[in-house]
């Protein structure tokens, strides 16, 4: 592996700095909903003993990835390649036997300290070897005390990763993740200012210093991924919707609502054939359980016992808009961090999407006709839950709490330079949410407030066509959205007990002359979660928390499905009649956590069951199975695995 020749770092370890922002991260709003965990039963008052144990392995069950040693399992802490069935799905060796393909390069090897504002900055040039695909490998090490932290990876004003870290074991964790970085093919060409923003803090208490170290992969494939019906074609250019801070060396992403999510764009290509529109957001503070938040009339009713609590209710909707038109929505998945509800729950088998946010895709282009016309246009990205009148009505909110770290950005694929993009805007049918809400609250024989129950459901459905030519052809092309939202929900114990019932279902297409794009998706969750807290401040807590993500994509793909790998290497045939992936997956545990009242040591342990699998669909809406994982763990130790390849058991 070729190291700092191609990377110069320039960001040091800096071990204190005196202006930390600590309100982030410190002290979540949720006040027992998400703790640092890893000084388990060592007291942090003394130093921490030299560990005698190798680090714990961490990983997120998912599908592979494509690397040049073929289908590549990034869910284990070993990760062993997913041989002997592959084919190298490696071209033969370049002419210029000087450039060698696969080329791999160390972006960042980096300690983050008390990071916040304080993101690693490298400079980034192309590798000389000839790629179409890259694919980056981010391994940390920390030990000791520390809480989930935020991670974002920049190429200049674009914002091409956003993950979570793990919290950390006295003794030590490990993780890795392998990131299909392909989309973004046109940034990798470039040479770029590479920022890495992973905001840590480090004192006393809270010990954990995260120590990464960033490879990527480049290599060029046989162009077998391109199968028919499975699309997976990199745009031509992207644009960033971000603070465009890349060349100061800082992270771009906005904090809403405090800043807008917006910018103007004053030179989108008018020969644009395609266009679509990626979000990433994530919930801090109040809003990092929005999912459980009470409903805004309802934040002061457990003022007394419990503090106030975080509202706009447990519902919130992205929207993108154009201009001011509303172009599509993301009905967000729950995502639960490493330190969410109870920390035990998330070790050493963290939650869905815990080490990597899914972007959700919005074709915007029946927005063509207006986004080509030589002018400037605004984009912005609004989050918005919901506000009642205490009863029954409830409307769309204009904001939310703090705070959402937002960023988007504009996958296009162009036609040759001077074509114009033209056509007729259509009209959005885009009626506003059915929005309905129940909820009753009770109080205790002194007419304190001891629970609040609500049922809240939402639906809504969004239609945009336009006529679009483009220099191949013309036709009618459409985007359009149906979702569905319900939770059952509560507070129980004054404010101390939660219960979640939770289910989002969605669809969306886009359909054009020579397009067509489908997924649809459901994101159950069940919650349920106890905290009593004695006199002294001695906390007790326990929680079953089941969570599934059921998605289904076909067609012309921005974002890699995870059929990559199989197709390219032969074991899906890249002729064959695949439509698109399908993920089906459920996690579900239970755990425990005490604490005394001085905080000296934590303890607890957690039980968790994750059920993961990945497939083709063949175009009758059949699926093969490609990839199954069945693995159980108790107490920080896997104690049941078992691994399939398209059906065969590969379990080590
Ligand atoms: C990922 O990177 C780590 C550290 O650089 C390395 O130990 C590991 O083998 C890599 N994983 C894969 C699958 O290449
Ligand atoms: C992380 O790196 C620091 C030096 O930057 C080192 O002192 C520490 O032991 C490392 N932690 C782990 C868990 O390897
Ligand atoms: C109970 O909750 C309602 C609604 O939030 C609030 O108006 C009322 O003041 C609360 N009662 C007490 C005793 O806290
Ligand atoms: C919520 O729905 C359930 C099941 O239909 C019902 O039993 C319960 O009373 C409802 N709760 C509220 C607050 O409307
Ligand atoms: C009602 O709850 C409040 C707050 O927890 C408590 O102070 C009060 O003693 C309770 N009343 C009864 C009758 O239990
Ligand atoms: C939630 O957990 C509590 C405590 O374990 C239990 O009593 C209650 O029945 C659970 N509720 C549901 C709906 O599972
Ligand atoms: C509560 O925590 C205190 C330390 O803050 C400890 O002395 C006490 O024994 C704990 N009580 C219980 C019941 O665990
Ligand atoms: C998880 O729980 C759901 C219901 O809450 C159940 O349908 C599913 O089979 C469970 N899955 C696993 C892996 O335990
Ligand atoms: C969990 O494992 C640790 C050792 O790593 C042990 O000390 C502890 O007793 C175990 N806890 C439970 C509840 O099994």
């Amino acid at each position: 592996m070729k190291r700092g020749l191609l990377f110069s770092l320039f960001a040091g370890v800096a071990l204190t700095r005196p202006d930390v922002k600590s309100s982030h991260a410190i002290h979540p709003f949720a006040k027992y909903k998400n703790l640092a965990s890893g000084a388990d039963t060592t007291s942090i008052t003394t130093s921490a003993p030299a560990p005698t144990r190798a680090p714990l392995g961490c990983f997120q069950v998912a599908e592979p990835v494509l690397t040049p040693s073929g289908v590549t399992r990034r869910d284990t802490s070993q990760l062993p390649a997913l041989s002997p069935m592959n084919q190298k799905p490696i071209e033969a060796a370049a002419d210029d036997a000087s450039v060698s393909s696969p080329c791999a390069v160390v972006l960042m090897e980096h300690t983050f300290a008390n990071s916040y504002g304080f993101p690693f900055v490298g400079q980034y040039t192309p590798p000389k070897c000839d790629f179409d695909y890259v694919v980056i490998n981010f391994t940390t090490l920390v030990r000791g005390r520390q809480f989930d932290r935020t991670g974002v990876m920049y190429l200049g004003d674009t914002e091409v990763w956003r993950t979570s870290t793990a919290e950390p074991t006295s003794y030590g964790i490990r993780w890795e993740w392998l990131k299909d970085m392909t989309a973004f093919l046109s940034l990798w060409k470039q040479p770029q200012t590479l920022i890495f923003d992973l905001e840590n803090i480090v004192d006393n208490t809270y010990t954990g210093l995260l120590n990464t170290t960033l490879t990527a992969t480049f290599f060029k494939t046989a162009g077998k991924s391109k199968a028919n019906g499975a699309q997976y074609h990199p745009a031509d250019l992207i644009i960033p919707i971000s603070q465009r801070l890349g060349s100061a060396g800082k992270p771009s992403q906005f904090v809403y609502p405090a800043q807008p999510a917006t910018n103007t764009v004053a030179n989108f290509p008018r020969n644009a054939n395609r266009a679509v529109f990626t979000v990433d957001v994530k919930g801090q503070g109040n809003e990092e359980f929005w999912w459980s938040n009470v409903p805004q009339s309802a934040v002061h009713a457990f003022q007394a016992t419990y503090g106030e609590y975080p509202g706009y209710s447990p519902f919130r909707e992205v929207q993108v808009r154009i201009d001011g038109y509303l172009a599509g929505v993301s009905w967000p998945f729950p995502v639960i961090y490493t330190g969410g509800v109870v920390p035990q729950l998330h070790r050493p088998i963290v939650g869905i999407q815990a080490f990597d946010i899914s972007e959700h895709e919005i074709d915007i282009s029946p927005f063509l006709p207006l986004l080509c016309d030589g002018k400037a246009h605004t984009f912005e990205i609004k989050i918005v839950g919901l506000v009642d009148d205490g009863k029954s009505a409830a409307t769309l909110s204009t904001t939310t709490d703090d705070e959402w770290y937002i960023s988007g950005k504009i996958f296009i694929w162009l036609d040759d330079q001077g074509s114009v993009t033209t056509g007729t805007l259509g009209t959005l049918d885009a009626a506003p949410p059915v929005i309905a809400l129940s909820q009753r609250l009770t109080q205790n024989a002194t007419g304190a407030n001891e629970t609040l129950a609500y049922n809240l459901s939402v639906s809504r459905t969004l239609t945009i066509t336009s006529h679009v030519k483009t220099q191949t052809g013309q036709g009618t092309v459409t985007w359009s959205q149906s979702l569905a939202y319900s939770n059952n929900g509560g507070v129980s114990n004054f404010g101390n007990n939660n219960l979640n019932a939770f289910y989002i279902s969605g669809a969306d297409a886009a359909t054009g002359p020579s397009t067509t794009y489908a997924t649809s998706y459901a994101y159950p969750l069940f919650s349920n979660s106890t905290a009593d807290v004695a006199p002294q401040g001695n906390l007790t807590l326990w929680a079953q928390v089941d969570q599934g993500l059921h998605v289904e994509i076909s067609g012309d793909v921005v974002l890699p499905t995870g059929l990559e790998g199989f197709i390219a290497t032969g074991i899906l045939p890249a002729k064959g009649a695949i439509k698109g992936s399908v993920v089906s997956t459920w996690r579900n545990g239970t755990a425990n956590y005490y604490r005394p009242g001085d905080n000296s040591f934590s303890s607890g342990a957690g039980r968790t069951h994750q059920i993961f699998s990945f497939g083709g669909i063949n175009s009758g809406g059949q699926a093969s199975e490609l990839y199954h994982r069945d693995v159980s763990a108790y107490n920080d130790t896997v104690t049941a695995d078992q691994v399939k390849i398209a059906g065969k058991d590969v379990t080590a």
